[in-house]
């Protein structure tokens, strides 16, 4: 019996603390709000939009934007970005091939205020392990991978200068990369991606804002390359030739 009472009474302390820690919370929160401070995070789906749509109407320069998801993205905890993407129901339906990555679009919730149609698109890509998404590059498209499952390594390649069947690149990244770490490419900084999971089931979740400038009429991948079979140039740069997705698939897509 007084084992029962005393922890009834225990249990009354308990609940006694926890109401007047939760009330505190609540009234240090109003006062936040009723002092007009701003939360900490916007959602970042919205900003994301105000930085690609900043973009689209060429008020900034694409590297601006990939400066900017890099800022906005160290103050998002990964946890949070995969329950918005729905990245545990959603990378269990995406197909593997076996040569290259499978792909699944994905929807974050919309904030209330955001347009119908988004400045990008996102999606997520899987790779079952030595798989690649093959090395490419793009024209009048910024791009945005994200490894957030398994492990990756990641190879980018500032484009130099082009010559009718070859590009001039030198690189910029060659390692295994971090869950969470932003990696983006454009026409002005770091042209050239490839990944390859080095782990079996390796995930990123990829943001693309396509066709920047709308008079361009190229507007995402525009060349597959060979770095391996480059001819190197003697001051660290690399002289690529153009493949076709089937060759650098054959050549790329699956190594061990
Ligand atoms: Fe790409």
């Amino acid at each position: 019996m007084m084992e029962t009472i005393s922890r009834r009474n225990f249990t009354t302390q308990m609940l006694g603390s926890l109401m007047a820690f939760s009330l505190v919370e609540t009234l240090s929160r109003g006062d936040a709000l009723a002092r007009g401070v701003a939360p900490i995070v916007k959602h970042w789906l919205a900003e994301v939009e105000e930085i690609s749509r900043a973009l689209a109407e060429q008020k900034n320069k694409q590297i601006e934007w990939q400066r900017k998801l890099d800022e906005l993205f160290a103050r998002v905890e990964l946890k949070d970005l995969l329950r918005d993407i729905d990245f545990e129901r959603l990378s269990k339906t995406i197909k593997f091939p076996d040569d290259h990555e499978g792909v699944v679009a994905t929807k974050p919730p919309r904030a209330a205020g955001l347009p119908k149609e988004l400045s990008f698109s996102t999606f997520i890509y899987g790779l079952k392990k030595d798989r690649a998404i093959v090395p490419h590059c793009h024209r009048n498209m910024t791009s945005m991978h994200m490894p957030i499952g398994g492990e990756l390594h990641g190879w980018h390649y500032d484009r130099l200068r082009d010559e009718p069947e070859h590009l001039i690149i030198k690189p910029t990244l060659d390692r295994a990369l971090k869950l969470g770490e932003v990696t983006t490419i454009s026409d002005e900084k770091d042209n050239v991606h490839w990944f390859k999971a080095i782990s079996d089931g390796a995930f990123t979740f990829n943001i693309g804002v396509y066709g920047i400038d709308p008079a361009v009429k190229l507007g995402g991948r525009q060349f597959y390359l060979d770095p391996l079979g480059a001819e190197k140039l003697g001051d660290g740069s690399l002289r690529v030739r153009h493949l076709t997705m089937k060759e650098a698939h054959r050549l790329y897509g699956k190594s061990s």
